[in-house]
């Protein structure tokens, strides 16, 4: 006998929010039920395309009216914080996308939040469900390169999106630009250096090309260590084109080189590879499936999917999702007071 569908509902039909509606209307065991969206045109167009989901523009009238195993939050980041609280009060799991808030303080708050009512909280780090990336957290853990000690994330791209009413491009709604994409890289480079710890230290610089923004930074980097001396390399430019991206991890006995390029993003068609050297011999690795943040959004509703049933964790959850915002917002800091900054427990929930 089939199991009763995990009922979803989403909150922001933008242009990221339309790609999660498509995973979840997709899995042949989720069901999306719900969809919230403020403008008219946004929710004319939710309709037209999911007409069996119930519209509404405001996240309470959703939560007050339809019964919901999982609630997905993919609204403009200064929204989360109240959003993420009204749904766990309402006794929803939650898939909330990064970042989790704007400050340490929301983020704790919801992971407490989330902790107290036996919530389960996954946050949007789906570059961990890779076939790519994911697949360097298995290398490392089977001990291919040794111990790590070196990692580097970066990428070049073109500008951000807008976003609805152009929030990406306000300081005050988007809080920080390291929020935005440079966040999945804090992610990934944590998780790869899991073995040593928590980060203790952390340095950055950041650079706008608008006189006009100049908090807003096209070119950023950050450095963050550890007690053993490992150390990741966190490094982005907006000022380029089209969507490359590179990782290197070197550990005690060989090393790894990934790299992934499309015209966009989101391309379906990416070109992507992953080299491993174990100090001996140097290894292509067949990638299992295709890797770009839109086959990744797959895979993390199959995992909330799991997630709801009690049969799986979150891949990131909302103690990750505080580090990683909590390393940007560190990161913001270091670049405006010109200085490495000490990390101590600050962005333990
Ligand atoms: N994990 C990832 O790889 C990834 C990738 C992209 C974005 N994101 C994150 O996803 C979030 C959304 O990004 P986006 O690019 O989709 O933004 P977007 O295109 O601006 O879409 C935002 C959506 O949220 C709706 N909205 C605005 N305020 C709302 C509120 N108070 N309640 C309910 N809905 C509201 C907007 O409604 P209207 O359309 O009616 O104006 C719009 O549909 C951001 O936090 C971003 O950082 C994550």
């Amino acid at each position: 006998m089939s199991r009763p569908s995990v009922q979803f509902g989403l909150v922001g039909f933008g242009a990221w929010g339309q790609f999660h509606a498509k995973s979840i209307a997709d899995h042949p065991e989720a069901r999306l039920a719900a969809i919230v969206a403020p403008s008219e045109a946004s929710r004319t167009a939710a309709a037209k395309a999911y007409p069996g989901a119930k519209i509404f523009s405001d996240h309470r009238a959703m939560l007050a009216q339809v019964k919901l195993d999982v609630v997905d939050v993919v609204t403009p980041s200064h929204t989360h914080r109240a959003i993420a609280t009204d749904a766990i009060e309402a006794g929803c799991h939650l898939l909330l996308e990064k970042p989790m808030a704007l400050t340490v303080e929301d983020c704790r708050a919801i992971v407490r939040l989330a902790r107290e009512r036996g919530c389960k909280l996954a946050v949007g780090h789906e570059l961990r469900l890779s076939s790519q990336w994911g697949e360097i957290k298995r290398v490392i853990e089977r001990g291919v390169i040794g111990e790590p000690h070196y990692v580097l994330v970066e990428l070049s791209r073109k500008p951000y999106r807008q976003g609805a009413d152009g929030w990406r491009y306000d300081a005050a709604r988007v809080g920080s630009w390291v929020l935005e994409e440079p966040i999945h890289f804090f992610d990934l480079a944590r998780w790869y250096l899991a073995g040593a710890g928590e980060p203790v230290e952390l340095y950055a610089k950041g650079k706008s090309r608008d006189a006009a923004r100049p908090g807003l930074f096209d070119n950023f980097s950050a450095m963050f260590s550890y007690a053993n001396g490992a150390y990741a390399v966190v490094s982005q430019t907006l000022a380029a084109f089209e969507h490359h991206q590179t990782v290197k991890v070197a550990g005690s006995k060989g090393a790894l080189w990934a790299g992934w390029s499309g015209a966009l993003d989101r391309t379906l068609e990416p070109t992507a590879f992953l080299r491993v050297f174990d100090g001996e011999k140097l290894e292509n690795v067949a990638l299992t499936r295709h890797s770009g943040e839109v086959f990744e959004l797959r895979e993390e509703i199959a995992q909330c999917v799991r997630m709801a049933r009690g049969e799986a964790e979150p891949i990131a959850d909302g103690r990750d999702g505080l580090w990683s915002a909590g390393l940007c917002l560190l990161a913001e800091q270091s670049i405006r007071e010109g200085r490495p900054m000490k990390i101590g427990k600050e962005f333990s929930a």
